[in-house]
């Protein structure tokens, strides 16, 4: 279980992070020979502890898989989502959400299979589970933050538990159909 303390790595933590990340995607995305490919696309340390925007290539992220990456020293978590979880997303009546945002508002449309949102969840910042095969995703499909039981559902919305917001989303655009600037 993460805390609020482990959201503020040093730099060197941050890079291995980003690291391991970037490893995840190739390894899991598109196989071992990709990872070298990523790597080069990856954004280096230096430009993402200086808070320049950060070019992401999606393709290798898998349907149902999420990665996460720092950007100005804030977690981020970028999923690749199933249709199944995209229709659970829009099928919710909004009006009866804690903080309601229909689904459309929190991705991009024509890319509606990508979510991104900040990591760390709304309550006291812990970091939520669902990123990693075999995480709990909690009763709805999204993140689940085990420190005081907030569940976020497919879109990053909080759906149950103490916290009040749904997981914000960061400044973003894509650049082509697989390729987001984060900043
Ligand atoms: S920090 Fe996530 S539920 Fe308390």
């Amino acid at each position: 279980m993460a805390n609020a303390t482990d959201t503020k790595p040093t730099e060197s933590t941050r890079r291995d992070f980003l690291m391991l990340a970037t490893g995840a995607v190739g390894a899991v995305g598109l196989g071992a020979v990709v990872v070298p490919l990523v790597s080069q696309l990856a954004p280096d340390a230096q430009t993402v502890a200086a808070g320049a925007p950060i070019d992401l290539d999606l393709a290798p992220i898998a349907e149902g898989q999420a990665i996460k990456l720092f950007w100005r020293g804030k977690l981020i978590f970028v999923r690749h989502r199933t249709k199944k979880e995209i229709d659970e997303a829009r099928a919710v009546n909004v009006a009866s959400l804690p903080d309601p945002q229909p689904d459309q508002a929190r991705v991009k449309q024509g890319h509606e299979e990508f979510l991104v949102v900040y990591g760390n969840c709304t309550h006291l910042g812990c970091v939520p589970l669902g990123n990693s095969p075999g995480d709990p995703k909690g009763d709805f499909d999204g993140w689940f933050c085990p420190c005081h039981g907030s569940h976020y559902d497919s879109s990053g919305r909080i759906r149950k538990g103490p916290a009040p917001l749904n997981l914000p989303i960061p400044p973003y655009a894509f650049s082509a159909d697989t390729k987001i600037r984060i900043g």
